[in-house]
């Protein structure tokens, strides 16, 4: 069945590599996922927001999971390594409610609340779902961008004086911070990065010093990185080739991921390019074979560049091929 991310991040820590969490909300996604994670041999986390259960259906979504875990086996995957995990948590009601759904894991997003407040309710997830060998993440500090429903227009970088703290007094799993990256396909704006040579945008660094400094005061406690999608820019250009309008669209640099991989962070999020993939490809053949009208005929080519972008994560960036 599905697994918590317990031992799923002790050894990705020790192995230096990280934990892929796709979020998925259709059956082209998780298809796509689970064909990766299976052929790649790469644990795996199945994300799912709270917007994507309602879209899904949350007792929908519960069989789609435990069938992925046949799946994966029927694709000689001997023992599959999948959580089910709900991304961003924005109550204890919701929590409680996916745990009684199936989900082997949740984030319970306290970081816009004022710090104790975030710290009673981390505590009180995690009570409850340690009861039921739920693994449980927060997070502190605040991404800029939509986060949660709430959106902040500059990041508030993770405090590593508060981080010891929070982790002891909540009894939390994993710990999400903010360093600079954020949610969706616009993580910059062009002011705030200088172009290559070939006109192209460079983004500003990721603060790594806060990483470190949360790192020494945690040696070895599981790190989370939200909103690590690269924005691939073969995607945004077929999009916009394609009658789509994507423009400044930029995001994480994959070796800034790799790095990161190789520390304490031990999962890394990623949604927004495998909407860009799905999208590139939907418009790539709506556009060019306009007597198409069978959805198998373009969500047949977005699953199977979906699977492409999420083995390249896997082997590329996080590292976590043959770790399962
Ligand atoms: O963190 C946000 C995830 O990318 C999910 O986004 O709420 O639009 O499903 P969503
Ligand atoms: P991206 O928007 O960068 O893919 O981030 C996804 C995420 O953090 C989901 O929680
Ligand atoms: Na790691
Ligand atoms: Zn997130």
């Amino acid at each position: 069945g599905l697994v918590n991310t317990k031992e799923m991040f002790a050894k990705a820590i020790k192995g230096g590599y990280a934990i892929p969490a796709f979020n998925f909300n259709n059956m082209e996604q998780l298809q796509a996922i689970i064909k990766a994670a299976a052929e790649e041999k790469s644990p795996v986390i199945l994300q799912v927001s709270k917007g994507a259960r309602n879209y899904a259906n949350p007792l929908l979504l519960r069989y789609m999971a435990q069938g992925a875990v046949e799946y994966a086996k029927s694709l000689g995957w001997e023992h599959p390594q999948i959580v089910l995990h709900l991304d961003h948590g924005d109550s204890f009601e919701l929590c409680k409610d996916c745990i009684e759904h199936g989900f082997s894991s949740v984030m319970i997003d306290g970081s816009h609340l004022p710090y104790e407040e975030n710290v009673a309710l981390t505590k009180k997830v995690c009570d409850y779902a340690h009861q039921y060998d739920v693994t449980v993440e927060g997070e502190l500090g605040v991404l800029a961008g939509v986060e949660d429903e709430v959106s902040s227009d500059h990041h508030t970088y993770t405090d590593p004086e508060e981080v010891i703290d929070f982790a002891t007094r909540t009894g939390v799993d994993s710990l999400a911070i903010s360093i600079g990256t954020s949610h969706g396909a616009y993580k910059f704006k062009p002011e705030q990065c200088t172009r290559d040579a070939n006109g192209r945008l460079v983004p500003p660094p990721l603060a790594f010093n806060v990483l470190d400094a949360v790192m020494e005061k945690l040696p070895g406690f599981p790190i989370v990185l939200h909103g690590s999608s690269s924005v691939p820019q073969e995607y945004v250009e077929e999009i916009n080739e394609y009658g789509g309008k994507l423009p400044d669209a930029i995001g994480i640099p994959e070796e800034e991921l790799r790095k990161a991989a190789k520390s304490a962070v031990c999962k890394i999020n990623i949604d927004s390019d495998s909407r860009l993939a799905m999208t590139a490809a939907v418009r790539k053949v709506l556009a060019t074979k306009l007597a198409e009208f069978d959805p198998r005929k373009y969500l047949g080519p977005a699953r199977d560049e979906m699977e492409k972008l999420y083995k390249h994560k896997i082997v590329a960036v996080l590292g976590s091929n043959g770790k399962a």
